[in-house]
Formats: structure tokens, C-alpha cells, sequence
């Protein structure tokens, strides 16, 4: 795991889509595991600026989102796939076609989440997952208690999630209490991972799951156990990490991150 310290979140914003564009390029046919919450909303809007002014092609993407809400049908416009149109799909050259979320009315719920493993599957996997967090520590909505061995499944929601999510409807009472998941082996499958962390309001949750125990309490600890993880913050988010000063070391002094080095 590497941890990745900006100065605020405009410029965490900007790494992170610059990672995901530089990858792009290297692989035109990327499948990528999206996110979504209010972290990624700037994220998009730079991948879409990336898009227009400096022809970042998604022609040949493809793209697997980590949730959906049980319930809200694609047109509804607090459902994942909305918001994925608004934010991104409508606004890149990806092909809808190649778009995929589980289907939060499917008829059958059980089958929904193997459904979705396996066309993820049949796309070869996920290159690059792109992961905000939950103020309880999710990854997807994998809440406290989710197995770290987890396949795409239903998954009831918290009373934190719940909080923290529902004044994005228009009646907070109208939030689903459910919703399908990624599990978080599904996540740990993916060949490289960028979690996103922004804001003083998720500080304590990032160094529990950065510098923590592994626990099934906070899935995102579970990233500790992935080959190639990195965790871009701000300044705001990384306050509580006690190793803030090796963190700035690595990316002042790996040759990886030298051409980022100056953004
Ligand atoms: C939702 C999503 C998570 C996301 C989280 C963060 O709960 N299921 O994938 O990480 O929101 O939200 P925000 O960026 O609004 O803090």
C-alpha cells in the first residue's frame, strides 16, 4: 500500500483522475471498477475535462460500478446508474453498452449478485478499482461485519450509511435500507486499486483502515492486504496518519511518481 498526501482535495482529485487517464492511455481497453458518492463527482468532471481538452479516449472501456441501490430503477435519479450517466457515461466517449451496475430491480435478488461476478468475469476482471469510504469504513457498501472474502451480494445498510447518504434524495425517507455490493473479495480481485479520501470527516476512519488492524469491522483495512494499492488524501483526511512523513518520503523519492510530482 502506498498513501499519497495533496496539499487539498482539488489536487488529490486531479492525481487520482491523472492516474486513472495514464492508465487509460497504456490500455485503451481498461475495465475499470467505478464509485460513486460525493468524492468522485470532481473526479468525473476532471476525467471528462481530460476527455475533451486533451482527448483521453474511453471508446474501448469498459466499466464495472461497485453498487446499486435495491429498488430505484435506472431512471430514478438517486440510483447509481443515474448518477454514473450524469457524472461520466453521458459526458466521455465510453459506450453505454460496455456500462454495468447491478440491476437494482432484478427480478430475482439472489441471482443478481453471481450474475454480476460473472460478467465481470467474462470481461477478464477489473484493471483498475477507483474507491472512496463510507465514514464507517466501506469500500462499496460492504458495512462493518462483511466478510473479507465477500462476493457480489444484497447487503443491508447501517444507520451510518444511512445518515451519511441519505440527504442526497430529495426525501431522505425514500433511501433504500438495502443495496447491492461487490463484495470485498470481488474488490481485492481487481489488478490495481486508487482509493480516494478527501475531507477532515473521514481522518479517524482512514488511519484506522490504513494503519490498523485488518478487521471485517472497517473493510477498507482489507486493502492492506492487496499487492497495489495507493490511497490519495488531502490534508484534511490524512491528519490522523501517524506515518504522514515516510508517506511524503516515498512519493518525493520513488521514480514512479516522478512524473506526478509536479502537479
Ligand atoms: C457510498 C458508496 C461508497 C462511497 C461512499 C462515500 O456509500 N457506496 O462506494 O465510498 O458513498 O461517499 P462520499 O464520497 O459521499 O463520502
Amino acid at each position: 500500500m502506498e498513501v499519497i498526501i495533496r496539499p487539498d482535495a482539488r489536487s488529490a482529485v486531479k492525481l487520482t483522475a491523472r492516474i486513472i487517464a495514464d492508465d487509460l492511455k497504456k490500455k485503451p481497453d481498461m475495465v475499470f471498477g467505478l464509485a460513486t458518492g460525493r468524492t468522485m463527482e470532481a473526479v468525473y468532471a476532471e476525467l471528462a475535462r481530460l476527455h475533451k481538452e486533451c482527448g483521453v479516449d474511453f471508446s474501448l472501456a469498459k466499466s464495472f460500478n461497485l453498487d446499486e441501490y435495491i429498488g430505484l430503477a435506472p431512471e430514478n435519479k438517486n440510483s447509481y446508474r443515474y448518477y454514473m450517466n450524469y457524472h461520466l457515461f453521458n459526458n466521455v466517449n465510453i459506450d453505454l453498452r460496455n456500462t454495468h451496475l447491478p440491476d437494482g430491480i432484478a427480478e430475482d435478488l439472489d441471482a443478481e449478485g453471481p450474475r454480476y461476478e460473472q460478467v465481470i468475469a467474462d470481461a477478464g476482471g477489473i484493471d483498475l478499482q477507483l474507491l472512496g469510504i463510507g465514514c464507517d469504513g466501506h469500500i462499496g457498501f460492504n458495512e462493518p461485519l462483511s466478510s473479507l472474502a465477500s462476493r457480489t451480494r444484497q447487503k443491508a445498510l447501517t444507520p451510518e450509511t444511512y445518515e451519511q447518504n441519505s440527504p442526497l434524495f430529495d426525501n431522505p425517507q425514500d433511501m433504500p435500507k438495502r443495496a447491492f455490493t461487490m463484495g470485498v473479495g470481488t474488490i481485492l480481485d481487481a489488478k490495481r486499486i486508487v482509493m480516494l479520501v478527501t475531507g477532515p470527516e473521514k481522518a479517524e476512519i482512514l488511519a484506522k483502515a490504513v494503519e490498523g488492524p485488518v478487521t471485517s469491522m472497517i473493510s477498507a483495512s482489507a486493502l492492506q492486504l492487496h499487492p497495489r494499492v495507493v490511497i490519495i488524501a488531502d490534508e484534511d483526511a490524512a491528519v490522523k496518519l501517524e506515518g504522514k512523513n515516510y508517506y511524503r518520503w516515498i512519493f518525493q523519492n520513488e521514480p514512479e511518481w516522478e512524473p506526478y510530482r509536479s502537479m
